[in-house]
């Protein structure tokens, strides 16, 4: 494709109210949901970097650093911040916010991998990306150092 477009055009924000169901025994949210939630906050956006629809290669490791329970409202951010031929690693931050008392903390962050593919599920060619801010410098910038481990994980992997 050759261009290349700011990582501000995939940012996405999405707000999610944590319900009782979401949630498990000791009342707070199952990390599975929260997964799900990353995944497709991911998917919209590399659908809005890539034009198109994607699917969800892989997730780097997720540390839940602080729970969650219901009532709590989750904050989730995404941005695309480094693209291969047809591969966009998405960074997602996710905080929880208690209404009551406005504080704010980390639940988790991750680096979800979405490759870009045609009407037959075939990769295809997405445009690169660049940053603006110095926040997006510093994702964008470590990108390359994150493939070449997660490539070398691949090759040590049981497949
Ligand atoms: C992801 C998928 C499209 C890759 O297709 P493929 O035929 O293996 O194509 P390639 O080997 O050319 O890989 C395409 C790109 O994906 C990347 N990729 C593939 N598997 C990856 C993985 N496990 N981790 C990170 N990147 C991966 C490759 O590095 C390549 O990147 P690049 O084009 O930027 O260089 C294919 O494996 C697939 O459809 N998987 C199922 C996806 C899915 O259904 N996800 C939902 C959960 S089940």
């Amino acid at each position: 494709m050759g261009n290349t477009v700011p990582m501000g055009h995939s940012r996405t924000h999405q707000t999610r109210l944590i319900m009782p169901s979401d949630t498990n025994h000791h009342k707070s949210i199952f990390g599975g949901q929260v997964l799900r939630y990353i995944d497709e906050i991911a998917a919209l956006a590399a659908m809005k970097h890539s034009n198109g629809e994607v699917v969800t290669a892989s997730i780097d490791s997720v540390d839940f650093v602080s729970s969650a329970y219901a009532g709590d409202v989750l904050e989730l951010d995404a941005v695309v911040t480094s693209t291969g031929r047809s591969s966009m690693e998405v960074y997602v931050r996710v905080t929880c916010l208690d209404i009551k008392s406005g504080a704010e903390r980390l639940t988790t962050e991750s680096f979800v991998i979405m490759v870009a593919v045609d009407e037959e599920g075939k990769p295809r060619e997405v445009a690169g990306v660049y940053p603006e801010t110095e926040t997006d410098r510093r994702l964008f910038e470590t990108g390359p150092m994150r493939r070449e481990y997660r490539q070398m994980k691949r090759q040590m992997g049981p497949r």
